[in-house]
């Protein structure tokens, strides 16, 4: 097991369960490019409706965009995105957009499973797989294991996940396993979450013009840098990285310390 080499972020001084020893690009600013940047891809019915087409067509758009998204991201040096692609609360949807979304993560696997493992994306799926069908699970498994050995950048999808259910279900492995009370510490939780593989993110990117976490992320996410954008995530493409990624270079993290003061001369 490596720790990751992700020195400004307290929180990555956890050890991780299986995150790779991580080089750094040659084509990457470390400081400036998050790490690891999670997205809230918000705005897909919106882009529909303006099109005056079904909320599906702006799903099914998305799931491109997304795909064109890993490359942007990839090729511009960040080694873990997560994307929320169903919450534990998108159930209370019609039943219809409900199917239909399942439906959709089915093709989009069959369609871009072999692009994804041939581009060296790594996938992790990470949510409640309890309650979603046999054939869901089998094809996340499938993609799970065809990309288990990929480095290039780890794709995480939040699929029935909420950041509430995450902090239970690591809650209850606790009780489960008998872990005595005072054992279970920041440290123990962050290895127990649903995202232990990777850095807590540094960039939290939230399209569709809603400022809100909506249940994402809500432990891993207490010192990423928030970028809140009008686009509709169907529209979100390389313009709208760079801005994220820009703005992104622009914050000052501190983690809740403060910089160190300069020196004042003792005789001034
Ligand atoms: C939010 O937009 C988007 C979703 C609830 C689904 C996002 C899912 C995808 C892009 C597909 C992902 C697929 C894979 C394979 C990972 P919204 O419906 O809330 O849009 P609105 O706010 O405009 O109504």
């Amino acid at each position: 097991m490596s720790e990751l080499p992700f020195a400004e972020n307290p929180a990555a001084e956890v050890p991780t369960a299986d995150a790779p020893p991580v080089a750094p690009r040659a084509d990457a600013d470390s400081s400036a490019i998050p790490r690891h940047v999670a997205v809230v891809m918000d705005g897909n019915g919106r882009w529909a409706r303006q099109r005056y087409m079904p909320r599906f067509f702006g799903h099914k758009q998305g799931v491109d965009t997304l795909v064109r998204a890993i490359d942007a991201f990839n090729a511009r040096g960040v080694r873990y995105l997560t994307v929320f692609a169903f919450s534990s609360e998108n159930w209370k949807r019609p039943t219809e957009e409900v199917s239909g979304l399942m439906s959709l993560v089915l093709v989009a696997v069959s369609k871009y499973l072999d692009k994804m493992a041939a581009d060296g994306v790594r996938i992790r799926i990470v949510g409640d797989r309890s309650t979603v069908s046999d054939k869901l699970r089998r094809a996340w498994d499938h993609a799970e294991q065809l990309t288990k050995d990929n480095d290039r950048i780890t794709l995480a999808v939040a699929f029935n996940y909420g950041g509430r259910w995450d902090v239970v279900q690591a809650c209850r492995r606790a009780v489960a396993d008998g872990v005595a009370p005072e054992s279970v510490d920041e440290q123990w939780l962050s290895r127990h979450m649903a995202l232990s593989f990777a850095p807590d993110p540094d960039l939290f990117i939230r399209t569709g013009g809603e400022m809100r976490m909506s249940n994402f992320l809500l432990w891993q996410a207490a010192y990423s840098e928030l970028f809140f954008t009008e686009c509709l995530w169907p529209d979100f493409g390389e313009a709208e990285i760079d801005a994220a990624l820009a703005a992104f270079a622009q914050r000052d993290r501190r983690f809740g310390g403060i910089h160190p003061q300069p020196t004042v001369p003792e005789d001034s």
